[in-house]
């Protein structure tokens, strides 16, 4: 089974770019397209939430429309930027459990869970709930085989103090005790939300957080601000097997200096 998975594409409304003169609709075309023309063969294609900017609800539009061209069935979840009734209003189809983006599927020997860990107050850090932990509880004792969690908030404090303050820090306790009482899932927790890539195992289950298309975050651990930068944007690619899993990050960096300097010039 081969998934393809991207995240953080801070949409805009139409006309809106970063400050860095990024586009941020021109990098997720990119990505599309790289995906559609190497990986057509996907089975879902996953977009671990920050789909839109804050404050830019339009661009719920502009991703429908994007993602109406893509033949994949596509998951989508909700990050910190997120606003979820816009989204729902964007994509009626969407699955929600208790009002939140969260939902699970079975697919072969794996089971995909969705979770949503936008906080509740709009603040920036992860939240899951009783309510949604308790979800989670259930829906991992309903199955078998291994399981991929995505999330938009990693849990893991990864050493860069302005991520760090905005990592899952409610709820992640409660979380890590969930899987250890489902150790035997195998639970792997693929999130998005640092603009990095990033491996690492935390308090036993091993996770990755993907690359953004969009702005990259800087390795600074020495500071307290955020550092944007740009980074090459990219996607994952997730190959699922009786033997495990394999996830990589594909760098498109040409094709986006290419579409960039062609949408500048035009
Ligand atoms: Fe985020």
């Amino acid at each position: 089974m081969k998934l393809l998975w991207t995240t953080d594409l801070h949409l805009m409304n139409i006309g809106g770019k970063h400050r860095s003169g990024v586009d941020p609709a021109v990098r997720l075309r990119a990505c599309l397209d790289d995906m559609l023309a190497e990986h057509a063969d996907a089975a879902r294609l996953i977009i671990t939430g920050d789909l839109i900017q804050l404050r830019h609800p339009g661009a719920y539009r502009l991703l429908a429309e994007a993602l109406a061209e893509v033949p994949i069935p596509v998951r989508l979840l909700v990050g910190n930027h997120d606003d979820r009734e816009a989204l729902v209003d964007s994509f009626p189809e969407l699955q929600l459990s208790g009002g939140f983006v969260q939902y699970a599927e079975q697919f072969e020997k794996y089971q995909l869970i969705y979770l949503d860990t936008l906080a509740d107050d709009g603040k920036h850090f992860g939240q899951l709930s009783a309510e949604r932990l308790a979800w989670l509880d259930t829906t991992l004792g309903a199955s078998e085989g291994p399981a991929l969690l995505f999330m938009h908030h990693p849990p893991a404090a990864v050493g860069i103090p302005a991520l760090d303050t905005v990592r899952l820090n409610d709820g992640d306790i409660d979380l890590a005790r969930i899987l250890q009482r489902h150790r035997h899932r195998q639970p792997y927790l693929l999130c998005g939300h640092l603009h990095r890539n990033v491996s690492g195992v935390w308090r036993g289950t091993p996770f990755t957080v993907m690359t953004a298309p969009y702005i990259g975050f800087a390795l600074r651990m020495q500071e307290q601000t955020l550092v944007a930068v740009d980074e090459n944007p990219g996607y994952g690619v997730v190959l699922c097997s009786e033997e495990g899993v394999v996830i990589h990050t594909n760098s498109i960096r040409k094709q986006v200096a290419t579409l960039e300097t062609l949408s500048a010039t035009r």
